[in-house]
């Protein structure tokens, strides 16, 4: 599953690779999703991809058709009320994340802030400073309450960014104030 999935690149690749696993891509913005959709009911010879759905969801109050359902979580590369809810972060989203995950699933979370670009966005949400201590002083221990276990956290280097497959990791520059860090957490 992937929440915030933007215009669903890394889901249609992932389930072009893998014909055999269900792929679902969410997003509360449906408009970048329109093209994607339509292409994943094409033959598969001509680029279709039948184990790829899209929905239009809002993290906060993600279906129950979901519960329990997925394997992997992936937030990449989230904005707005989906990165405040995950960094700063909303217990209530932490939960229903965990609520579509299976038991032992792994959440992966990939955020790339560049403190001076960032500052006014970051303002804007109420997030201050993300510090390299944020993980453990201000997440480990929500995310925890929520059942979701942080396994690993890191700095992702730039040449491991394209590896995401995902258009806004394909929009990032190499620049030396931003910096894309990521999540693993496992579920409960
Ligand atoms: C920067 S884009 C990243 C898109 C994609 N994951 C990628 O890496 O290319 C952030 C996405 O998060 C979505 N988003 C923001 N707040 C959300 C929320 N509360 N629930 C679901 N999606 C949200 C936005 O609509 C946007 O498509």
């Amino acid at each position: 599953m992937d929440i915030g999935t933007g215009d669903g690149r890394f889901v249609y690749q992932m389930a072009r690779s893998n014909p055999d696993k269900l792929y679902i891509g969410i997003d509360a913005s449906s408009e970048a999703l329109v093209k994607v959709s339509e292409k994943t009911f094409r033959n598969p010879k001509h680029g279709g991809a039948k184990n790829a759905i899209f929905l239009q969801a809002r993290v906060e109050s993600l279906p129950e058709e979901l519960n329990q359902i997925a394997d992997e979580v992936h937030i990449h590369f989230p904005w707005g009320s989906l990165l405040a809810a995950m960094l700063k972060p909303d217990e209530a989203v932490l939960s229903a994340v965990r609520r579509v995950c299976k038991r032992d699933a792994l959440v992966e979370l990939v955020t790339s802030i560049d403190p001076s670009r960032d500052a006014g966005e970051l303002q804007r949400i109420g997030l201050g400073s993300v510090e390299d201590t944020h993980v453990t002083d201000v997440l480990f221990e929500p995310y925890k309450r929520a059942g979701l276990n942080i396994t690993e956290h890191g700095i992702m280097p730039p040449d491991k960014w394209p590896s995401l497959c995902t258009s806004w990791a394909a929009k990032l520059k190499t620049s030396g104030t931003r910096h894309v860090r990521y999540i693993i957490a496992q579920a409960f």
